[in-house]
């Protein structure tokens, strides 16, 4: 294991106890090696970690829930505010109760609660990767487009640099257009990244019990997989693809859901634009979505090395 690396990254956790604080000075003794070699040592803990991912997903078929990890700790970013972490974005802080406890992230303590072994195996990952390399792998696996994404992100050390609660959309505001737009806009995307973003829908369930909304369960929840109930957008709801469009659109059956915040993606005319063209195009979905969830995947990260680095 590359210690130098995992020091330079700070070795995220914020205890001040951690077992590999003690190795501090093994890495002063013999140096630091190179950018280059720290860089593939990281990729390697990745590609590890990439793989535990994928085992996961096929036990457990929590697709969804990591998809929703991942866009909850970037989608806090805030580009007005130049200083990080004070701009929230992908930074790992949602791993901190104070941050789990925000109203939005209702649930998803059991999705850290999944990928927590993962974390402990591959130390060197930090969590803001963890969560976007989650996510990323939950997208693929499940049949979406392949996702150009970018590691090497830097962690936030301690609860206090969690961002405030509200920075995230609710489903049923007054205004679903205005208020999607003052929230995404504030991300930094666009009208057409809003609509395909929201494409992610077409994974996953609504849980009364976690945002109040959804159905206890429905014919396609009621035997899971996974905890059965919720009620889901689309009636394959582990299958990544641009069903979510043609059946918000349809509204052909009770038993889907279709959020205020869905809805508005075909009444409002600049979101109808795209919102038809996924409906009747799937390649063009996957294309503007692979784009728009890597650009997500980047908000308000610090990557080090600065550019970060990919994974082949
Ligand atoms: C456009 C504004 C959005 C609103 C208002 C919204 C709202 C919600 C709500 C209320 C739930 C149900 C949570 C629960 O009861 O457990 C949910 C689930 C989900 N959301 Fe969103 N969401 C939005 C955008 C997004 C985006 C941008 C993504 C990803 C790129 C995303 C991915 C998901 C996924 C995958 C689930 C299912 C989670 C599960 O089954 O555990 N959402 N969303």
């Amino acid at each position: 294991m590359a210690v130098p690396h995992l020091i330079r990254r700070g070795v995220s956790g914020g205890s001040p106890l951690h077992p590999l604080r003690g190795l501090l000075f093994a890495s002063q003794e013999f140096g630091r090696r190179s950018l280059s070699s720290e860089t593939g040592d990281a990729a390697a803990q990745l590609k590890g970690a990439r793989e535990e991912v994928k085992q996961l997903l096929k036990a457990t078929s929590c697709h969804p829930i990591l998809v929703r990890l991942g866009w909850h700790d970037s989608g806090t970013y805030d580009k007005n505010i130049t200083e990080w972490p004070k701009c929230g974005g992908a930074n790992g802080s949602l791993r901190f109760e104070i941050e789990l406890k925000h109203g939005a992230n209702a649930g998803l303590v059991n999705a850290l609660k999944l990928i927590q072994p993962i974390k402990d195996k591959y130390s060197g990952v930090t969590y803001a990767d963890l969560f976007q390399l989650s996510s990323a792998t939950a997208i693929e696996e499940a049949g979406g487009p392949k996702i150009p994404m970018v590691y090497g992100r830097v962690d936030v050390a301690a609860p206090e640099q969690c961002p405030p609660e509200g920075r995230l959309p609710a489903a049923g505001p007054p205004s679903p257009a205005e208020h999607l737009r003052e929230v995404f806009y504030r991300m930094g995307l666009n009208d057409k990244e809003i609509v395909a973003l929201s494409g992610a829908h077409t994974l996953g369930r609504a849980r009364p019990e976690r945002s109040g909304w959804g159905k206890p369960e429905t014919k396609y929840t009621k035997n899971g997989p996974g905890a059965p109930g919720g009620q889901s957008w689309t009636s394959q709801w582990l299958k990544f693809d641009n069903s979510y469009f043609k059946d918000v659109k349809e509204r052909r059956d009770e038993d889907l859901l279709v959020l205020p915040t869905d809805a508005v993606l075909f009444e409002d005319s600049s979101f109808k634009f795209y919102a038809e063209k996924y409906a009747v195009d799937q390649d063009a979905f996957f294309s503007d979505y692979a784009e728009a969830h890597a650009k997500l995947s980047n908000l308000g990260a610090k990557f080090d090395p600065p550019k970060g680095f990919s994974l082949n």
